[in-house]
């Protein structure tokens, strides 16, 4: 089990940081105080650029999956091709600066990242450690939602259970009761509020659940420590709570997992289902069932039976010049390359970076043969990639990375991945939830086109 020390005790990394930007306000004020400006800021922008124009539809956006096209508000990050994601302005180095960590460790924590996802603002220790608490203290999962995990075929695949398991959480919706009983407007962000915290502070109890049914069956559930920040619970449910390194690697994986903008599937998913007030439970299991699919949050599975299959057939003979033929030989079967390639970016993911400096910091990471696999292709792939001349990006995602560190600390049931990213990506898709609300954002509701009524369009424009 991890240190159950209290967070007072421990100094945070940045103590730099509290001085910065010091508050002792709580996450519901801090939000108090920031919306309105928004809200300003929104009415603004309808009144006085209303009609302006800022970017044109070709019809490669049209059947090119919306590539491209700016066609949503999200507040928490934007994504830049090159330079990669930015959480309020922050890149992910300075996130790694200023965000404050665990009480004895150096990695964020996720807690501060959906500080400063929902607020703009970096949190202080002290306002991170009440997180955390709130977390803890709202983590236990209700016992039908139990039952009906444990009730599932552990042939079921993870995913499928964490969406159901969240979908079934909307049976306490805060939302969903302040509606029935006919709330006003300016609320409903306050109840989105309290249903994102408690489905966040659900999750390691519900994917845990799913993990030990699966693959541990005969494995007892640790209670939830109210002591422990979200990840350190979610370590310790999972059984992996003595491995201090894992633990560091899961909250800084969930951190900067939390928010790639809102254009990607699932994160679209969630806006689109909440759009409707769909509660934010039903809408972010939405958002689970896009992230099961291969060409998104299955790919870091996917990286890691690619490595694996490398592995066996290379064997010990690890040379560029295999890693090369081996490329080729999934080229030519017609697959992709698992951990490479983005919609949008086009340079190396700052985040494989963030992870590949986080194994390049731990000795038993740097001789891990399948870390070592992973920087060796690393080396190869864009190349080859380039010479295959079809992606548009040919530089490794952070799938590239991800699943292999989990790999090699025993947490060696790859179909579980997903269920890591589902428990991240709650972060930045729920943030979003309560903007869009604050912000009295529409239903979506965009213009679809047969191909003939697109090409009576393109002859009369
Ligand atoms: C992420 C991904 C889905 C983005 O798709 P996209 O935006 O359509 O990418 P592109 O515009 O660069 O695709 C253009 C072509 O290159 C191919 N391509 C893209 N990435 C490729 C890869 N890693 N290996 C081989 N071919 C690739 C596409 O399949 C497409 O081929 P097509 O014209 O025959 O359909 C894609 O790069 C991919 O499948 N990567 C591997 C899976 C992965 O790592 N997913 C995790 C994403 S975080």
């Amino acid at each position: 089990m991890l240190s159950r020390a209290s967070f007072a005790k421990h100094s945070f990394r940045t103590a730099s940081t509290a001085a910065r930007y010091a508050s002792t306000k709580s996450l519901r004020e801090t939000l108090q105080d920031v919306i309105p400006a928004k809200q300003e800021q929104l009415k603004k922008l309808k009144a006085e650029h209303g009609q302006t124009v800022v970017g044109d539809v070709k019809v490669e956006n049209i059947i090119g999956g919306m590539r491209g096209l700016k066609a949503m508000l999200w507040e928490a990050s934007v994504l830049d091709p090159l330079e990669g994601i930015r959480f309020h302005r922050l890149s992910i180095p300075d996130c790694q600066k200023v965000l404050p960590s665990a009480p004895g460790g150096t990695e964020i924590i996720p807690e501060s990242m959906l500080w400063l996802l929902l607020t703009g603002q970096v949190p202080t220790p002290e306002q991170t450690r009440q997180l955390s608490q709130e977390l803890a203290e709202k983590g236990e999962l209700p016992v039908f939602v139990e039952k009906l995990i444990d009730s599932l075929p552990k042939t079921l695949h993870p995913m499928t259970q964490l969406g159901m398991g969240v979908a079934a959480l909307n049976h306490d919706s805060s939302f969903q009761a302040a509606y029935e009983k006919g709330m006003k407007k300016q609320e409903y962000w306050t109840h989105t509020l309290e249903d994102c915290i408690h489905l966040i502070a659900r999750l390691p109890a519900l994917a845990s659940r799913i993990y030990r049914n699966v693959y541990k069956p005969d494995a007892q559930l640790a209670p939830i420590d109210k002591n422990l920040d979200l990840v350190g619970n979610y370590a310790n449910l999972l059984g992996y709570g003595d491995n201090h390194s894992l633990t560091e690697y899961l909250r800084l994986y969930i951190a900067l997992h939390g928010d790639h903008e809102g254009g990607n599937a699932s994160a679209h998913t969630a806006h689109l289902v909440g759009s409707t007030l769909s509660d934010p439970y039903l809408s972010y299991s939405a958002a689970l069932f896009a992230l099961a699919g291969p060409l998104h949050g299955l790919a870091n599975q996917e990286v890691l039976r690619w490595q694996l299959a490398m592995q066996t057939e290379i064997g010990d003979n690890i040379t560029h010049e295999n890693i090369k033929d081996y490329l080729w030989k999934t080229l030519k079967s017609g697959q992709v390359v698992p951990g490479y390639g983005h919609g949008v970016l086009r340079n190396p993911d700052p985040r494989f970076i963030a992870l590949q400096e986080f194994c390049q910091s731990r000795p038993e990471l740097r001789e891990s043969p399948i870390i070592k696999l992973v920087n060796k292709t690393f080396e190869v792939a864009p190349g080859v990639l380039k010479e295959h001349g079809k992606t548009k990006n040919p530089y490794p995602n952070v799938d590239a990375t991800s699943g292999c560190v989990l790999y090699h600390y025993g947490l060696t049931e790859f179909k579980y991945y997903t269920v890591i990213f589902g428990v991240s990506r709650a972060l930045g898709a729920l943030t979003q939830l309560v903007w869009a609300r604050a912000l009295g954002l529409p239903l979506e509701r965009p213009k679809s086109l047969s191909m003939d009524a697109l090409e009576k369009l393109i002859k009369n424009p």
